[in-house]
């Protein structure tokens, strides 16, 4: 099985951007346990950041025929990304959107996913630890779990 981890803005600064909201941890620890993870799940895995919605507008596109789900934290293109939203629409890929922080409990532009209604399902306000869950849920429920 092949699990794709797409990142998407200033997530690359994780670790010194606003710890207070998203902790102390870099996203080269949380790939870490991911891949601890995967290893231990039996899977492979992918991950990518990028801070261009370009590029992860072409990264979903090519999730079609690469992997069978995907781990998402669009970051701020959650909130914000129709072309985001049309690509996961085309590929139907399935995938879980993960965020650090609940986004549900902050500001109002934050509440609303441009990409929740079409997830398995959302899991936030974990920190690294989320990405960790949504592995082992989307892991089982492409078993059949
Ligand atoms: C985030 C939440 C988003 O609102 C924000 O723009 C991010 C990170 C999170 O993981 O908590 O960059 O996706």
């Amino acid at each position: 099985m092949r699990i794709a981890v797409l990142n998407g803005p200033n997530l690359n600064l994780l670790g010194t951007r606003e710890p207070e909201v998203y902790g102390r941890a870099t996203l080269g620890e949380v790939e870490q346990q991911v891949r601890a993870e995967a290893a231990s799940l039996g899977v492979e895995l992918t991950w990518l950041q990028t801070n261009h919605e370009g590029a992860f507008v072409e990264a979903v596109q090519g999730l079609r025929g690469q992997a069978d789900g995907a781990i998402v934290n669009a970051a701020a293109f959650t909130h914000t990304s129709l072309a985001i939203r049309d690509a996961f629409l085309a590929v139907k890929t399935p995938f879980i959107e993960v965020h650090l922080s609940n986004i549900f409990a902050r500001e109002p532009e934050r509440r609303h996913s441009r990409l929740a209604d079409l997830a398995l399902g959302i899991i936030a306000g974990f920190g690294p630890v989320g990405y960790v869950l949504g592995l082992r849920a989307l892991v089982a429920k492409l078993r059949g779990g």
